[in-house]
């Protein structure tokens, strides 16, 4: 099968990602099996690779609490969601930007729409946190919240048939079973920061490095 991101009716990603594998899905490269029973991805991020897969059961998972809130509010609600974004593309400026930084909304859409805001407006799409948890990125320069090739009805009903879990690789891998294909797209660090272990936002990533 071959993967492509051109727009026949092929999802992408709605949130920028570190690690995004959304130029794996151009390469066209050659890695999906044909047939498969169920999808599983255990490092999920920006889902790159799921979407652009036709519709099958799937397990999707990662360790990301706000982003896994963000994919299960999308299914859910998405009309909510898309509402709350609106509001903030019209308030949004600096201050709003920085106000919104800080809030700690607890409803689902309410959350999910102030993650995908902040991904939108802040540097690079970066997602950082610090000890506490608390998302620490500084503004960026891009100011839509919105975007033309948002498409959440469609990304809500593509993840209609699944499972989304906020949960360690370990218990995601462990679920997998023959029939199934799993993707994993572990996070990593560039060789000269190389120091044994990855770092991933306030936690380590368990992952001993051999010959990198
Ligand atoms: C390289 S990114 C995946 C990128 C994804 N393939 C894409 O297309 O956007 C790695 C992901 O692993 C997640 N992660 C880090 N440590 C994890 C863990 N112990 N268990 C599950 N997920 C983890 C991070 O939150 C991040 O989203």
């Amino acid at each position: 099968m071959r993967l492509t991101s051109k727009n026949n009716g092929v999802l992408e990603p709605f949130l920028k990602w570190a690690g995004g594998k959304r130029w794996l899905v151009k390469k066209g490269k050659n890695i999906i099996p044909p047939h498969y029973e169920r999808y599983i991805e255990p490092f999920l991020g920006g889902a790159a690779i799921f979407f652009s897969l036709p519709e099958s059961p799937y397990i999707i998972a990662d360790s990301n609490l706000e982003l896994i809130n963000c994919y299960k509010a999308i299914k859910s609600n998405h009309k909510e969601v898309e509402k709350i974004l609106r509001l903030h593309q019209r308030r949004h400026c600096n201050d709003y930007y920085y106000q919104m930084r800080e809030y700690q909304p607890r409803k689902q859409c309410t959350r999910a729409a102030r993650f995908i805001y902040l991904n939108r407006t802040c540097w690079n799409g970066l997602y950082r946190v610090n000890l506490k948890g608390e998302f620490n990125v500084p503004k960026g320069t891009k100011n839509n919240v919105l975007l033309e090739t948002d498409k959440f009805e469609k990304i809500a009903a593509k993840l209609k048939k699944g499972s989304i879990m906020c949960q360690d690789f370990e218990k995601t891998l462990a679920v997998a079973g023959e029939g199934d294909f799993v993707f994993i797209d572990p996070p990593y660090t560039v060789k000269h920061n190389l120091n044994g272990f990855l770092k991933y936002n306030e936690k380590i990533f368990l992952g001993k490095i051999k010959n990198a």
